[in-house]
């Protein structure tokens, strides 16, 4: 079955369900539950039963009643929704990062896209979306566990598994990638200072590199890895902190638990081959790199 969740509702009557959409039941308590709409069958919560037949007929933002008499308000999972609660195998990118990478790399319709590794696939879904359906999303997974984890969830997600995806599994060092063909590349995984070699020959002149790190020991390495390369211009470093607030009458404030951290991001560009970067014009912080060390070619 084909679905048109990842373009949306422009051709569908206003509130629409359809067999094969993924839905979020929500109940008086804020508790989500996600399903897939089938003909015929009927979804039991410990508030009473739900036939999915009810819900396709009562649409899109309806507020249905349980057998019991709960009421469950009903809408289209959004991607974000999807990814925090489908099945997992390596530790997903949040989409508060997804959506920084989508928009630092200038991902539109059309746009090339290369990644390692693809884990569960949450990345994957945000990519192919992004690209659209005249782009291309190539993801290198080398645990064929985990491959057969991102395949399920990118094709529960899209209905289907897109056209515009390939998947390899392998080490990404030993991808047998096009050279200068990428508008952009993520590097998600432990070890990417393993990967520059492999990365730089694939990417063309004025491609994104986003490396996403979950320490500070790591962005330290990729960072004067991608320096010592030479081919990328100077490396930035940033991370996202999305803080939720409670908001009731008078009591608005942030709430007092939050995902404070998952992860940084380093991002760089690509040079074209032969280019040099001009001297840096500030010069590296006192002790930045330990009294033993010597500048290249000093
Ligand atoms: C944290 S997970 C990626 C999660 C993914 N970005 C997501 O959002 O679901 C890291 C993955 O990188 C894979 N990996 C690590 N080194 C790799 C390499 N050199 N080549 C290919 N895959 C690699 C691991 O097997 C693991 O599945």
């Amino acid at each position: 079955m084909t679905t048109d969740r990842p373009y949306e509702t422009s051709h569908r009557a206003p509130g629409e369900l359809r067999p094969g959409d993924i839905v979020q039941l929500t109940d008086p308590k804020g508790r989500p539950h996600t399903i897939t709409l089938t003909e015929g069958k009927v979804f039991h919560t410990h508030k009473g039963a739900l036939a999915h037949n009810d819900l396709m007929s009562a649409g899109e933002g309806a507020v249905v009643m349980s057998s019991n008499g709960t009421g469950y308000v009903v809408l289209r999972s959004r991607l974000e929704d999807f990814t925090l609660g489908m099945p997992r195998g390596a530790a997903v990118i949040y989409p508060k990062d997804a959506a920084r990478i989508v928009a630092t790399t200038n991902l539109a319709n059309g746009a090339r896209v290369l990644e390692a590794g693809a884990g569960s696939g949450a990345l994957t879904a945000h990519l192919l979306t992004a690209v659209g359906p005249d782009g291309r999303v190539t993801s290198v997974e080398r645990r064929a566990d985990f491959a057969d984890i991102a395949t399920d969830n990118v094709t529960a997600w899209f209905g289907h598994r897109p056209p515009t995806w390939e998947l390899i599994v392998g080490d990404f060092v030993d991808a047998a990638l096009e050279p200068q063909f990428y508008d952009a590349c993520i590097l998600d995984m432990l070890a990417p200072w393993e990967c520059v070699e492999t990365v730089s020959a694939c990417l063309r002149p004025g491609g994104v590199l986003v490396v996403y790190v979950a320490t500070t020991t790591q962005l330290s390495r990729i960072g004067e890895s991608l320096r010592e390369h030479g081919g990328w211009t100077e490396p930035r470093a940033e991370e996202s902190m999305v803080r939720t607030w409670h908001l009731e009458g008078l009591s608005v404030r942030p709430d007092h638990r939050m995902v404070a951290h998952t992860g940084f991001l380093l991002i760089t560009r690509r040079l074209a081959p032969g280019a040099v970067l001009p001297p840096r014009r500030t010069r590296p912080a006192k002790g930045a790199y330990g009294e033993d060390y010597l500048p290249p070619g000093k």
